[in-house]
């Protein structure tokens, strides 16, 4: 974009905010030289935890890391199916492939965005072992059903929390809900390491002990390798940085779930949808994401006025090339492909000022009244 006059987001402004903490965080590692795992590692590790409500938390070097090992914690192999949705990002599913297992896709629920409850019991098989709901945009599925459904089944329950970190579902912290938890802290996640990082969560002390020792080439001592694992450990720079940031992360929520009152505000009489935050949840806005019966039309008019947008996803994983052998075609999933036609995000992040966001709104306005009006879901 040639004029950019409000940035999708700005990991710069997050940075600056934070500079003596990140910079000594940073000077901690490279005295110590604990590259890998180490201290720091472990310290964050016990504060995720603790955030999360757990009992455990496994550091990684990145969420697409973290559903691969809680998949193979959970005993989930070739011959087996696993419960996700196709409106998300594509590691949920892979990670399923990664396990040699089948991803069986659901519809969404059309106003959260996130797994039916209603389409899972009769997507279960004898194969199924696992339900994996996805926790999109901040937002957590709607748990309750899902749990009840699992545990009539006999089956595990592994939250994909990429991108929910402090979310919660009546009350409780999402990572704690499922059996285990996967999250992501790629750094524009709302907890975002300076690089690559992940972790999983949970308050089972055998799929704890699995994780870790899968992320270290399946080792339970030096060189004694129990189980087939890989190098998915946590970086020493990462663990200390998430630490610090972990300590701002509840202010960065307010900031996020602020902008998008205004947001709401100034955008409650256009032609645009909102989004929900569902009765059960607190919605912690990874993104903000509007839908527009002419998206592309929207995004192409905030572009002419230098408004970044993304979005998240514009083909969801059944219609993606590289997954087209499982075999759903065209017409498979309408709310997931609806909502892929029509979802916009626009900018968030907790130091957008209210000047940008009003600018932002404005110019969504501007180009709404031009799109035909009436979405439908
Ligand atoms: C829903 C979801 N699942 C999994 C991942 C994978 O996380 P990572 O990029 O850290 O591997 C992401 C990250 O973008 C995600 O948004």
């Amino acid at each position: 974009m040639a004029n950019v006059k409000v940035p999708y987001l700005d990991l710069k402004a997050q940075y600056q905010s934070i500079k003596p903490e990140i910079d000594a965080a940073i000077a901690r590692v490279l005295d110590s030289c604990q590259f890998v795992l180490g201290s720091e590692v472990a310290a964050f590790e016990q504060d995720f935890a603790k955030y999360c409500g757990t009992s455990d938390c496994i550091a990684l070097n990145s969420g697409t890391s973290a559903l691969h090992l809680a998949l193979l914690a959970g005993k989930v192999g070739p011959g087996d199916e696993v419960i996700t949705v196709p409106f998300t990002f594509v590691a949920s599913v892979a990670a399923v492939l990664y396990a040699g297992a089948r991803p069986v896709l659901v519809d969404i629920e059309p106003r959260s965005l996130t797994m039916d409850p209603a389409a899972v019991e009769a997507a279960i098989t004898p194969r199924t072992k696992a339900i994996l709901p996805v926790h999109l945009y901040g937002q957590s599925a709607d748990m309750d059903p899902i749990m009840d459904l699992a545990r009539r089944h006999g089956l595990v329950v592994i939250e994909d929390a990429a991108q929910a970190h402090g979310a919660k579902y009546k009350g409780r912290p999402v990572g704690s809900i499922g059996d285990m938890a996967c999250f992501s802290f790629y750094p524009g996640k709302n907890l975002g390491a300076c690089g690559e990082g992940g972790a999983v969560t949970t308050n089972n002390p055998e799929y704890a002990r699995a994780v870790r020792m899968l992320r270290d080439w399946g080792q339970d001592r030096k060189y004694h390798h129990v189980l087939r694992g890989y190098n998915y450990r946590m970086e020493g720079f990462q663990g200390a940085i998430l630490g610090v940031k972990l300590r701002h992360l509840d202010q960065w929520t307010e900031a996020r779930r602020a902008v998008v009152q205004q947001y709401n505000e100034l955008l409650a009489n256009s032609d645009i949808e909102t989004p929900v935050e569902m009765p059960w949840a607190r919605h912690v806005y990874h993104v903000y994401t509007v839908r527009s019966a002419d998206r592309d039309g929207l995004q192409a008019a905030l572009t002419t006025e230098g408004v970044q947008t993304g979005i998240h996803y514009p083909v969801p994983v059944h219609m993606q090339p590289a997954y087209a052998d499982l075999g759903y075609g065209p017409g498979a999933f309408p709310r997931a492909e609806a909502a892929a036609k029509q979802v916009l995000s626009l900018p968030l992040y907790p130091e957008i000022t209210r000047e940008a966001v009003a600018q932002v709104a404005s110019a969504v306005q501007k180009a709404s009244v031009k799109t035909p009006a009436g979405v439908s879901s």
